[in-house]
């Protein structure tokens, strides 16, 4: 089934397999995203952000785009921040606080209260930290479950967590880790699960994988990196103990921007991380010679944290706040059904759950020669990404898609498909970041 098929047959299967979400939406004629787009409660939000004009972005789950508010503030903090005030800023500027202060401001996104989120360091990072405070949380256990299709670092630092504290990593799909735990009984410290699948945009059942868990007394750790900024997570409502996340893709915080972690206050207490460095010490400047650690959040902290990148995402946070987490879900809904019926229209296989329970803000659909479509349709300003064997992935920010950047980049894919303009020699090369 590729371009080849006709239209109405498409339509007809795509209405088929979509079942009650293709009352949802309907049409995908340049007209019908318009009058979606003059509809869009979050369209003005789209003006906030700088993109370049004739470029459709769609990668904004893997770096988010540049939100307006970011450079202003970038510059006093290098200028006058750094280059005036010099060391006297930890204090006057606050920088000692910011990690626990933008973590505050990351918490409403993951359904936090605050206190409970440190901002810094990278997500492997606070991974790697989080995974051996939950096997020492949970000594007399020793099995770590985790995700077989997880990202590659999760699984890595899964690997290295376990080694270290002598636990084993068993690997069960999300699909079946509920009932993999409740089998398992005493026998599982810590559940990691990825809050999305990174490939197909697949979401998982978090609250199920949680409640199993907790029946069992075992701790879970989610990774929401392709969520947070895009999908609610409800961190205390649903109990969790560990989330982590990164703050470049969906959050727009800038190219290596701090990650951050949540720690349920009611573990904080017992919080006994693999890193224990000077800034999460009750006293750091007291230069204790042995680790004492700081009361609350704070504990999560480790070193000195990358300001500058950290103060720029604060800058990026503050559109999120304003658009909300409800109605930027809801959007990105809408916009995902549209790209959807647009690939179902194409012939293309789709390989995101139609479902909204299990979508979470990307589209994937597969392809023999996806690297090749992907550096063809980035030539013609649509910007994706790829995964191996065969993805090609579209995430949609709420925040600055529009309803007729989903139909163009529908378009122009099919255009690619159609014209086997990507059989081009060019697009060959294999690109390792898109
Ligand atoms: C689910 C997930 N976890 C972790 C990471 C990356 O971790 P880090 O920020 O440490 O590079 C990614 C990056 O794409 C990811 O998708």
């Amino acid at each position: 089934m590729l371009p080849h098929t006709s239209r109405e047959e498409a339509r007809g299967q795509a209405r088929e397999h979509a079942g009650n979400d293709a009352r949802e939406t309907s049409g995908t004629s340049r007209a019908y995203a318009a009058s979606l787009d003059a509809r869009d409660p979050l369209a003005g939000f789209r003006d906030r952000f700088r993109l370049p004009p004739g470029v459709v972005y769609l990668d904004g789950n893997s770096l988010g785009a540049l939100p307006d508010d970011v450079p202003a503030v970038v510059d006093d903090v290098v200028h006058r921040q750094w280059g005036t005030d010099l060391i006297r800023s930890w204090n006057t500027h606050d920088w000692w606080n910011a990690p626990t202060r933008v973590g505050d401001a990351i918490a409403p996104l993951i359904g936090a209260a605050p206190g409970q989120v440190v901002c810094g360091d990278s997500t492997s990072v606070h991974l790697f930290n989080a995974l051996v405070a939950a096997l020492r949380a949970r000594s007399g256990r020793s099995v770590l479950l985790a995700d077989p299709d997880t990202f590659p670092t999760d699984a890595y630092l899964a690997d290295s967590a376990a080694r270290l504290c002598g636990a084993e990593v068993r690997r069960v799909p999300a699909a079946e880790a509920a009932e993999v735990l409740r089998a398992e009984g005493t026998g599982v410290a810590v559940a990691a699960y990825n809050h999305v699948d990174y490939r197909t945009g697949e979401l998982r059942d978090v609250a199920g994988i949680t409640a199993a868990a907790h029946d069992t007394g075992a701790l879970v750790l989610w990774d929401v990196c392709h969520t947070v900024g895009a999908v609610p997570v409800d961190a205390d409502a649903l109990d969790l103990d560990f989330v982590v996340g990164c703050t470049y893709k969906y959050l727009s915080g800038g190219p290596g921007s701090p990650a951050f972690l949540y720690v349920a206050r009611r573990l904080q207490a017992g919080f006994d991380p693999a890193l224990t460095g000077w800034h999460g010490h009750a006293d750091p400047f007291a230069m204790e010679p042995a680790y004492r650690p700081a009361d609350g959040i704070a504990r999560a902290r480790i070193g000195t944290p990358p300001l500058l990148g950290m103060l720029a995402l604060e800058a990026a946070l503050g559109v999120f706040g304003e658009a909300g987490i409800t109605a930027v879900r809801a959007k990105s809904l809408a916009l995902t059904d549209l790209f959807i019926t647009c690939a179902d229209e194409l012939g293309l296989a789709v390989a995101t759950p139609r479902p909204h329970a299990r979508r979470g803000s990307q589209v994937a659909v597969r392809h023999p020669e996806a690297h090749a479509v992907m550096a063809a349709l980035v030539d013609r300003g649509v910007i994706g990404d790829v995964r191996p064997p065969d993805i090609l992935r579209f995430g949609f920010n709420a925040l600055y898609v529009s309803f007729a950047d989903v139909v163009a980049a529908a378009e122009a894919l099919g255009d690619v498909l159609a014209s086997g303009a990507h059989r081009d020699p060019k697009y060959t090369v294999r690109n390792t970041v898109t």
